[in-house]
């Protein structure tokens, strides 16, 4: 079984915001998100914690979810949204290209990438996508963040700087 075109009752249709609303949404999620992870050390935890508040805030986040590095590949981890592929080659797919090179993936429009190569559609509803590496205290990559919209160009610098402060803070500080 995997994602159809037909979404799930409990799945709506990304919705883009104005920059000055994605700026206020990350902020008011940050809140959130540090209230709740304070003194929380568990990882899967604080993972889910993530997924859930900023799928909460930013109405553009589809899936959401971690893919964690585990015997040589991603293989997924806490995640919501519709079904996730179960693992991912580091040579393959936009996750792979944010492992292989440690660096955040912005993509605004995944048809424009090499299909199973370039970009792994888990789900054909998957217009956009952000992928962001996952540093431990050591430095070592243990995880990729990644988030698909439904809508072409939901990902900018906005996104990147706030989600690379958000992981930053909570699995490699
Ligand atoms: N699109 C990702 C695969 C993961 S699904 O989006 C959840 C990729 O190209 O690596």
């Amino acid at each position: 079984m995997s994602a159809t075109q037909e979404m799930p009752y409990f799945i709506k249709p990304s919705i883009n915001l104005t920059t000055n609303k994605k700026r206020a949404a990350y902020e008011q999620a940050s809140l959130g998100i540090d209230a709740n992870l304070i003194k929380e050390s568990n990882l899967i935890l604080k993972m889910v914690t993530i997924n859930c508040i900023l799928k909460t805030y930013l109405p553009y986040y589809y899936w959401v979810g971690f893919y964690i590095v585990n015997n040589g590949r991603l293989s997924v981890g806490p995640y919501q949204g519709t079904l996730g592929c179960l693992h991912i080659d580091f040579s393959k797919g936009v996750c792979g290209r944010a492992a292989r090179e440690e660096k955040t993936q912005i993509v605004k429009d995944v048809h424009l990438l090499n299909k199973d190569k370039a970009h792994i559609a888990c789900d054909p509803n998957s217009q956009s996508e952000i992928v962001v590496p996952v540093f431990d205290k050591d430095k070592n990559l243990i995880a990729v963040f990644d988030v698909d919209s439904t809508l072409k160009n939901s990902f900018d610098a906005i996104d990147q700087f706030f989600l690379e402060t958000i992981i930053k803070k909570h699995f490699t500080n």
